[in-house]
């Protein structure tokens, strides 16, 4: 007898895994042949709505060390010295489906998942540290522009150019992304950082504004333009495979995390405002404090279960973290748990993956896939006089918050001393790149911009690039050849 006998989803041996029931041998198929309508109904089941942004990815879990005293700036327990605490991490590209090449030039996901003492802590950045946009009402209109046209599915560098050069606050992160960091040579080889301006809080209470920076400790690498196309045909998996390989060999990467450290009363006259995630602040107002190590050191055993289910959602705080008035980051406070929701399920919060280590109490019961339940004795609301669980404001310790105008308006950020949207652009090209990265730069943005069929468009880009730079505007206007109409630019009107 064979003990590894094939059974169905309720367990019960099944007869013959490749011959259908037919009556005869050439004749229909009954419906009592419910293992393969069991088979085949799972299978149509398979697939979950991929994340709307995001979508092609891969991660591995790992542990963070907390090796320095930074108790001074957050009493969360997971940043007391000699914590440790295990985590995931998630990489991801942009605006590719899944299945897209991961050398594709893009920003680059870094979503980092801990599992503290004191519940999940997520911080769900990238590998740049800025953004596109600073406010979260433009993101859709940002994502749909970099995605694809309705007619024809395909993508376009008219609308994605439309819609950067109508934004000029896009222009510090599409330099980054045309920059030699928008094709990092791996996972394992680029920074993360969580980008937005975060709050600190210590145990007695005092606030302090901080930015994450994940160093890796791999070196910083990056691909030229033809290594990135030649590998997006031959290997649209490069970065999933270098991630998974290295950590089978026990080549296990690691980041240094370091923050940088804002007091409170500064945010009101920095002369950037620090909420504006377009905006970086420059290191030598803040330098970077050493916090501690990230090292992955587990592949996934089921990619789908850990990976493509996992929740990463920048509501997830917990004591001694907390938002900051970034738009952005209050915007993706709503977003995620309302993806998640959407696309994993009602309860994803109870999948392995997704479950915090310390131990969820709270009176949110039933929905589809409900596995968790509190005792019958439990009570099913609050407050209860029979000893459920209560808030305990005193646990919890000094809240995150910050003092508002008061009156409800619809306007930008306010604008602080040198605060404009090419100004930090400008530097990056001009101070941290060399003459090197400036010559690739400049290729890079001939090559895109050199995309766009519409003149009008075009004649935007170099405006927009001017504006960052003068020489490297009169530079681009003079390799496109500007003044010319291109051949196609009917075909503009597509979208
Ligand atoms: C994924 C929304 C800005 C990093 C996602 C997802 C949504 C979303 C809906 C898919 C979530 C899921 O299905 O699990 C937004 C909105 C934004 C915004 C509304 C602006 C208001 C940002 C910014 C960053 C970022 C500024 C980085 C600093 C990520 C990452 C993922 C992601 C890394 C993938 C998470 C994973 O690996 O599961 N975003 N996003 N997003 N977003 Fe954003």
């Amino acid at each position: 007898m064979n003990a590894n006998f094939s059974t169905t989803q309720s367990g019960a041996p099944v007869v013959d895994d490749s011959n259908s029931s037919a009556i005869g041998r050439d004749g229909a198929i009954p419906l009592t042949d419910h293992y393969l309508i069991e088979k085949l109904a799972q299978f149509n089941r398979e697939r979950i709505p991929e994340r709307v942004v995001h979508a092609k990815g891969g991660g591995a879990f790992g542990v963070f060390e907390t090796t320095e005293d930074v108790s001074m700036y957050t009493k969360a327990a997971l940043f007391q010295t000699g914590a440790v605490t295990e985590t995931l991490l998630r990489f991801s590209s942009v605006a590719g489906e899944q299945g897209s090449p991961d050398t594709w030039r893009d920003p680059r996901g870094f979503a980092l998942k801990f599992y503290t003492s004191e519940g999940n802590y997520d911080l769900v950045g990238n590998n740049t540290p800025v953004f596109f946009i600073r406010d979260g009402i433009k993101f859709p209109d940002f994502i749909h522009s970099q995605k694809r046209l309705p007619g024809t599915n395909l993508r376009d560098a008219d609308m994605q150019w439309d819609f950067w050069t109508l934004s000029p606050e896009s222009a510090h992160q599409v330099t980054w992304l045309m920059g030699d960091r928008g094709l990092p040579a791996s996972w394992r080889t680029m920074n993360g950082y969580g980008s937005h301006t975060y709050m600190w809080i210590n145990e007695a209470g005092e606030k302090f504004w901080v930015k994450y920076h994940f160093k890796s400790n791999q070196g910083h690498e990056t691909l030229t333009v033809d290594e990135a196309e030649s590998l997006a045909g031959s290997d649209a998996d490069h970065h999933l495979r270098d991630l998974s390989e290295n950590i089978a060999k026990g080549n296990h990467p690691s980041w240094d995390l370091k923050v940088q450290v804002m007091p409170y009363d500064d945010a009101k006259d920095y002369r950037f405002n620090p909420f504006d995630l377009t905006k970086v602040w420059p290191h030598a107002d803040y330098p970077l404090i050493p916090v501690g190590k990230l090292t992955l050191n587990r592949n996934p055993e089921n990619y789908f279960a850990q990976i493509e289910q996992a929740t990463f959602a920048p509501s997830n705080f917990v004591p001694g973290i907390a938002a900051s008035p970034d738009r952005m980051l209050q915007a993706r406070i709503f977003s995620y748990a309302d993806a998640h929701r959407y696309r994993v399920g009602t309860n994803h919060a109870q999948l392995p993956v997704n479950m915090p280590k310390s131990e969820v109490r709270n009176y949110s019961k039933d929905g589809a896939g409900r596995y968790h339940f509190n005792s019958a004795s439990t009570p099913v609301y609050a407050p209860n006089s029979v000893g459920g669980p209560a808030a305990d404001p005193a646990l919890y310790g000094p809240h995150g918050g910050w003092e508002n105008d008061g009156e409800l308006v619809r306007a930008a950020h306010t604008l602080h001393a040198e605060d404009d949207d090419f100004g930090q652009a400008g530097t990056l090209y001009r101070e941290v790149f060399d003459d090197a990265a400036r010559a690739r730069f400049l290729e890079t943005i001939t090559g895109a911009v050199g995309g766009v069929v519409s003149s009008e468009i075009r004649e935007r880009a170099i405006q927009y690039w001017t504006n960052v730079d003068a020489d490297l505007g009169a530079k681009l206007r003079a390799n496109l050849g500007s003044g010319e109409t291109p051949a196609s630019e009917s075909e503009a009107a597509l979208y």
